[in-house]
């Protein structure tokens, strides 16, 4: 029987509010803290942070927090720089990386919670298992039928170009966490982020298995149930649109009918 009430275990509550002690220049933090280990529902811990001693990005708060408040606070960074993709999270209600996402002094707080509609591994970490597992099934490599030549596979300037846009895509996931059809279809829709990597394959002029890649997609699921909503490229942090790329295979597989 279908349930429409949220599990007890599932609401978050109120928790504890740390305060930097002297400092006269704060912004408030209200940060989602969830620990598998200790059978407690999640809250929304407060940390007051100075901000005359902190860096300008969300994410040189979370480390001073860490740091000075409160070190079992949990989150994924690498690069500091945008690159790694890993700091991927929810900063007032919009997905983004926190190491390039400035901290808006003007919010009366800031509410930094785990990417949307994925489970929670801890606090700020969700489980991306599958959407990994998803990457891996668009097989995103070079496939070839050709015998391989004594140097590398040469591009046309112009076919090169046909790559931006495209492998400037970092799989942070901020785009297929905030589409309204992966939410509800993440285990059979691809989502943004995996279709705009699967065109990067399916419109490389060296790779020779479009077909098949096509045939892979070629599904009510995995393809299609991209609405054209937008919000892919909307909250993408390296200026990509996801949804541009989905429409180009749409047009593939009509091309390829004709
Ligand atoms: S355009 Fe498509 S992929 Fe992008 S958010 Fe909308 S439904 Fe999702
Ligand atoms: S398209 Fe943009 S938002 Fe989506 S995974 Fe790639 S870099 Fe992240
Ligand atoms: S830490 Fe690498 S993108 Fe933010």
């Amino acid at each position: 029987m279908a349930e429409f009430n949220l599990p007890a275990n599932s609401r978050i509550k109120k928790g504890k509010t740390v305060k930097a002690e002297g400092a006269t220049n704060t912004q408030t933090f209200q940060v989602y803290r969830w620990n598998p280990d200790d059978g407690e529902n999640p809250r929304m811990d407060t940390f007051e942070v100075d901000m005359d001693t902190c860096g300008p990005m969300v994410l040189d708060a979370l480390i001073k927090i860490k740091n000075e408040m409160d070190s079992t606070l949990t989150f994924r960074r690498s690069c500091r720089e945008g690159v790694c993709g890993s700091c991927a999270m929810n900063m007032n209600g919009e997905n983004g990386l926190a190491c390039t996402t400035a901290i808006d002094k003007k919010a009366k707080s800031i509410a930094v919670t785990p990417l949307p509609h994925r489970e929670v591994i801890k606090d700020l970490v969700p489980d991306l298992t599958d959407f990994y597992a998803q990457y891996a099934s668009i097989k995103p490599w070079m496939q070839t039928q050709t015998p391989a030549p004594t140097k590398e596979r040469l591009q046309s300037k112009e076919d090169r170009e046909k790559l931006d846009g495209l492998y400037e895509c970092i799989l942070c996931a901020c785009c297929s966490t905030s589409c309204p059809s992966y939410w509800w279809n993440s285990d059979r829709y691809l989502g943004p982020a995996i279709l705009l990597q699967s065109y990067r394959w399916l419109i490389d002029s060296r790779d020779e298995n479009t077909g098949d890649r096509l045939d892979d997609l070629e599904d009510p699921f995995r393809l299609y149930r991209c609405h054209t909503i937008m919000n892919c490229a909307n909250a993408c942090p390296k200026g990509l649109n996801p949804a541009k790329a989905i429409a180009e295979i749409k047009k593939m597989m009509v091309e390829r009918r004709d």
